[in-house]
């Protein structure tokens, strides 16, 4: 029977403390989230503005809704792309201060048509070791020499620039690292692409809305400008919404429309998402306060936890890892926190290198000073009773 195999990796991924589930959540992302009769203080979301409920972005979709319908009917590249995409592409081309953008469904589908675009048997592609599992699988899809270096270091990836003779080089990395929240060397990665020829391709899915000075994003907070940076941003996150777009050079997006199959051979966004897009680009770029208060929440919950048995990293962006080490243990905090109505995800491996589980906290403007003293509190003392009874 072929279901044996199957049957029997699940139950070697539960014995191993790896089985994933989903729970069910009834009513909207707010930061409060209702799981069968649970009330849980949310930390597991990206909507790190606090926009996915936004009254002006429900507002905007609801008008699109009725001017344009629910379905956008065929590829962009047939009769899919209205008047909403066109008006979302430029808005978010103009806040990011590049010269054209192009809507895709989502990130991973983003990855994957401009790499696949982009690269082929001819290309190298130099890959930080922590990037998103998108860009990767959007590597291994091209046929490009698919080449990792140790998580931002940019001695190993010159030495393989150095060494590569490949006709196009293309050199892809997270701006902000999606389960550890630090930022990529921006600077220098740009610096190693003028000297060896290559583009950078930022995935910049955690820092649009939340870096830069109107959340313009990854590049705005390094001060880089180039137009061989090749710039994706999820729009699903900060944005409160849902999708991706790429922005870039004119010609690089004339070119993704030719050779863009996961833009050409899928349906177009819905027009009332497009329409909620737009909303939202005004809302990152005026409601400044969303990204003070994340920052002072940060501060608060450093300042509030005890720890010395599990780390907490150094971090910009409104992600903030607790490592933990082992699986098992990682996952009976978090539904130790979950009892206590605290919903912080657990991430193991293989999403996370071994030995480095850890709950993966995500701050949110629509937070509250006093949701990080309790979440700070319970961690604390779950972390004294680990000690007590891992002996360390
Ligand atoms: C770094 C990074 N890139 C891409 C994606 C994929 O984006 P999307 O959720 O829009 O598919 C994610 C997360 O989902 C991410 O964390």
């Amino acid at each position: 029977m072929p279901f044996a195999a199957l049957k029997t990796n699940l139950s070697q991924l539960k014995q191993d403390g790896l089985l994933r589930t989903r729970r069910i959540v009834m009513g909207a992302q707010t930061r409060k989230l209702k799981v069968d009769s649970h009330e849980l203080l949310s930390f597991a979301s990206n909507d790190y503005l606090g926009l996915a409920n936004d009254p002006r972005l429900i507002n905007a979709t609801q008008e699109a809704l009725g001017a344009y319908g629910v379905g956008a009917g065929a590829s962009p590249m047939v009769c899919g792309h209205g008047v909403m995409h066109e008006l979302a592409e430029q808005s978010l081309a103009k806040f990011v201060e590049k010269p054209r953008a192009l809507l895709f469904s989502n990130g991973y589908l983003a990855n994957i048509g401009v790499i696949t675009a982009l690269a082929n048997r001819e290309t190298a592609i130099f890959a930080d070791k922590l990037n998103h599992a998108s860009l990767n699988d959007a590597a291994v899809l091209s046929r490009a020499k698919f080449q990792r270096y140790p998580h931002a270091n940019m001695r190993f990836l010159e030495r393989l620039l150095t060494q590569s003779n490949a006709k196009r080089k293309l050199v892809i990395s997270d701006a902000v690292f999606s389960m550890d929240g630090d930022i990529a060397p921006i600077k220098a990665l740009l610096d190693l692409c003028d000297r060896y020829d290559a583009w950078l391709v930022l995935d910049d899915a955690h820092g649009f809305g939340v870096l830069g000075a109107s959340g313009q994003g990854a590049m705005s907070f390094a001060q880089v400008s180039s137009p061989r940076i090749i710039y994706m941003a999820t729009l699903g996150k900060a944005a409160g919404v849902y999708g991706a777009f790429v922005a870039a050079e004119i010609d690089v997006i004339d070119f993704l429309l030719q050779h863009a199959r996961s833009y050409i051979y899928t349906t177009a966004t819905p027009q009332c998402l497009a329409s909620a897009i737009h909303a939202s680009v005004e809302l990152i770029c005026t409601e400044q306060w969303r990204r003070t208060h994340i920052i002072a929440l940060t501060s608060a919950l450093r300042m509030k936890l005890k720890l010395e048995r599990w780390q907490i990293s150094m971090c910009a962006a409104a992600i903030q890892p607790i490592i933990i080490g082992d699986n098992k243990e990682v996952v009976a905090v978090s539904q130790a926190l979950f009892d206590q109505g605290i919903w912080a995800p657990a991430i193991r491996s293989p999403t996370v290198e071994k030995n480095t589980a850890r709950l993966r906290l995500s701050l949110s403007a629509s937070h509250r000073l006093e949701d990080v003293d309790r979440l700070a509190a319970a961690l604390n003392e779950l972390e004294r009773l680990a000690k007590r009874h891992g002996g360390k």
